[in-house]
């Protein structure tokens, strides 16, 4: 028989606690399919009387997660503490600068000390896998790095924070404002303890910024991803954009053009028809466009015990099998710097305003539009509600840098009250 796998698991909360559960639950199965059995040796967590639903009495205990990481009898470090730096970060390089490989669904740490950490597995002959990371259950960065590794990827979009769409959705859906939408997944505990990583972008900004790593050969780059979180998004938005026939989401898009890479991720207008426009609730999307295979629609839990200890437990049956594959399917030596490319690729862009009761309002933003180049296909003007009236347009396909200078310019016209919206509106 072939000696186990000896897992050596940090953090015993929602997700350490499901990856427990399945290593004991199916045993059998993961023997069968990996050849070898799968044990746990080890834990840590900060608490330990916590019932965690799961006995680990048999496991020997670390209160330092960098401990359990240095630990003779664990073969594989699984990190699922959290967090981009602290005992997540500092367990980590324990366990590759001891020679373990390491299984993460730390999106915090990955998007912050990605390149260093892949580069410091390949130096000590490990690897670091982070299924769990990006869309939880879905195993978009299996499909990335390896089953798409033949192929130019044109583009990568997904919708990656299931909160940010249960609040778009419900507000949609049921009428509600953003702030009773808010509120309505606070109650449900599906915020993190600090809501702006949800709604904020942050968190599927993470995700994204891995996502390009692996798409276009890059290295690891958050603090270019354009990040515009959805707390300004009014009902009246999702409406306009119902009428248009499109849905807004919290979309992430990354692409390489002649201009650099480009990634946002930022609420945009999707059609209505399309697989991301008919994505409601809590759910999870990552389309990925490929130059020989087209588009691939990969739909599915994006958090959760069961779907993200899923994702972990696909990453330690690879290294059982033998599956050895680098971080960011490419050598972290040959990973590129990215030129950083602020969303050059024109698009048609959705504008909300509202302008004051004053006469020539509507002639003073479409020449200001004008003057910037930016050219209004549609427009649309509300009756008037406490002096100003709400007007919505929608551009032809244009660059946000130009739209950029048109908004710049509404102050000077003196018509513009409050801050315009602009969206994207993204062809899918
Ligand atoms: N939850 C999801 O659906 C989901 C989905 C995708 C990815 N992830 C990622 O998975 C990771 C874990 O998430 P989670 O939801 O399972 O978090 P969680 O429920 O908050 O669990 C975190 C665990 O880490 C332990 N911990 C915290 N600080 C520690 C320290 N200094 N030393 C030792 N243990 C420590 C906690 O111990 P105590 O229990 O004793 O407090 C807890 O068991 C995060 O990186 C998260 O982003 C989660």
């Amino acid at each position: 028989m072939s000696d186990p796998l000896r897992l050596g698991i940090a953090g015993l909360g929602t997700v350490g606690a499901g990856v427990v559960k399945i290593v004991r639950q199916k045993a059998a199965l993961l023997e069968a399919r990996s050849g070898r059995p799968i044990a746990v040796s080890a834990v840590s967590a900060r608490n330990r009387d916590k019932d965690r639903g799961v006995p680990l009495g048999s496991y020997a205990w670390e209160d330092d997660p960098v401990s359990l990481a240095a630990r003779d009898d664990v073969d594989v470090f699984v990190e699922l503490v959290g967090g981009s730096d602290g005992p997540a970060k500092a367990s980590v390089e324990a366990a590759l600068k001891a020679g373990k490989d390491v299984v993460t669904a730390n999106k915090a740490l990955l998007a912050h000390h990605g390149q260093a950490l892949a580069e410091l597995a390949e130096a000590n002959d490990c690897v670091l896998r982070f299924e769990a990371a990006v869309a939880g259950g879905i195993p978009v960065i299996k499909a990335l790095t390896e089953g798409l590794a033949a192929n130019e990827i044109t583009r990568v979009m997904g919708v990656m924070n299931g909160t940010c769409n249960y609040i778009l959705t419900r507000m949609e859906n049921g009428g509600l404002t953003y702030a009773e939408a808010f509120a309505e997944a606070d109650a449900l505990g599906y915020l993190e303890a600090d809501p702006e990583l949800d709604v904020g972008g942050i968190d599927a900004g993470h995700k994204l910024a891995l996502l390009s790593s692996i798409a276009y050969g890059t290295q690891v780059d958050f603090d270019n991803v354009e990040l515009e979180g959805i707390g300004r998004i009014r009902i009246e938005d999702i409406r306009q954009a119902c009428d248009m026939g499109y849905k807004i989401k919290l979309l992430g898009v990354c692409r390489l053009s002649g201009r650099g890479l480009e990634q946002s991720m930022s609420p945009c207008l999707v059609p209505a028809t399309s697989p991301l426009g008919q994505l409601d609730g809590g759910t999870n999307m990552v389309v990925i466009e490929g130059d020989q295979v087209g588009q691939i629609v990969m739909r599915g839990a994006g958090a959760g015990e069961g779907p993200t200890a899923s994702a972990v437990m696909g990453d330690v049956m690879d290294i059982a099998r033998g599956t050895r594959v680098t971080t960011f399917g490419a050598p972290a030596s040959k990973l590129v710097k990215a030129q950083h490319s602020r969303a050059a690729t024109p698009a048609p862009y959705y504008l909300r305003m509202a302008l004051a009761d004053k006469p020539g309002a509507l002639a003073k933003v479409a020449s200001a539009l004008g003057e910037a180049g930016v050219s209004i296909h549609r427009m649309r003007q509300y009756d008037h509600v406490n002096e100003a009236a709400p007007v919505l347009i929608v551009t032809h396909k244009t660059t946000r840098a130009a739209l950029d200078v048109a908004l710049a310019a509404f102050p000077a016209t003196g018509v513009v009250v409050g801050e315009p919206v602009a969206l994207r509106i993204e062809a899918v």
